[in-house]
């Protein structure tokens, strides 16, 4: 509360602070795909996206408080075939505690700059689960449009829950 916060990329010495980050989420079984990892599982992970960041074919902002990793937001190249190459996925999350203080929106411009810079891209796409009102809300106020949505794409906590495609041209 009142912490400053830290606005930064990532580095090798982030493990910990990204395997504590993601069992905390898989814990909450909250609206992402996240699963509790081991500390190795992780490490190879975090060793993945600093090389897809150094070929700039991704773009990760951590927000730190205190020490603490509570919010990261990733934007990865689709692929590197020419086609689509100009096209990246947006991912976001904040912990828990850390939600409804700016941190998603601040993490997600932040990102959304660099990567223009960084990767050169022209599209922004995601996909978000229909019962997830703040993400949707967040997502429209950073210019997101939806494209389309699959009936039922997920199973969550007993009911189906329909999967909504967002994309944002930059
Ligand atoms: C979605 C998420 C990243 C938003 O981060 P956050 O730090 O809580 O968001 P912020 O405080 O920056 O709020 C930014 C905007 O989000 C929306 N929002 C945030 N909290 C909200 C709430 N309780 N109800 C409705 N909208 C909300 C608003 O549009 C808000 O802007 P406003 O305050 O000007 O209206 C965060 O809630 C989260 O991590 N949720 C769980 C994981 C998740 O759903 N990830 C996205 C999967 S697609």
């Amino acid at each position: 509360m009142g912490e400053e916060m830290i606005y930064r990329g990532p580095t090798k010495s982030d493990l910990d602070g990204y395997l504590s980050f993601i069992n905390e989420l898989a814990g909450e079984n909250t609206y992402i795909k996240a699963e509790k990892q081991t500390r190795k599982k992780e490490r190879k992970w975090l060793d993945g996206q600093l090389k897809a960041i150094r070929k700039r074919d991704t773009v990760m902002v951590l927000a730190e408080a205190g020490g603490k990793l509570v919010g990261n937001c990733g934007i990865a190249r689709r692929a590197a075939y020419r086609r689509v190459r100009h096209s990246a996925v947006f991912g976001i999350s904040v912990l828990k505690k850390w939600r409804g203080r700016g941190i998603g929106e601040t993490l997600a411009r932040k990102a959304i700059a660099r990567a223009k810079k960084r990767m050169k891209i022209g599209l922004l796409t995601l996909s978000v689960m229909a019962n997830n009102p703040v993400a949707q809300k967040l997502y429209r106020k950073l210019g997101f449009r939806e494209f389309g949505r699959c009936p039922k794409a997920f199973w969550f906590k007993g009911k189906y829950v329909d999967e909504i495609y967002m994309y944002k041209s930059l």
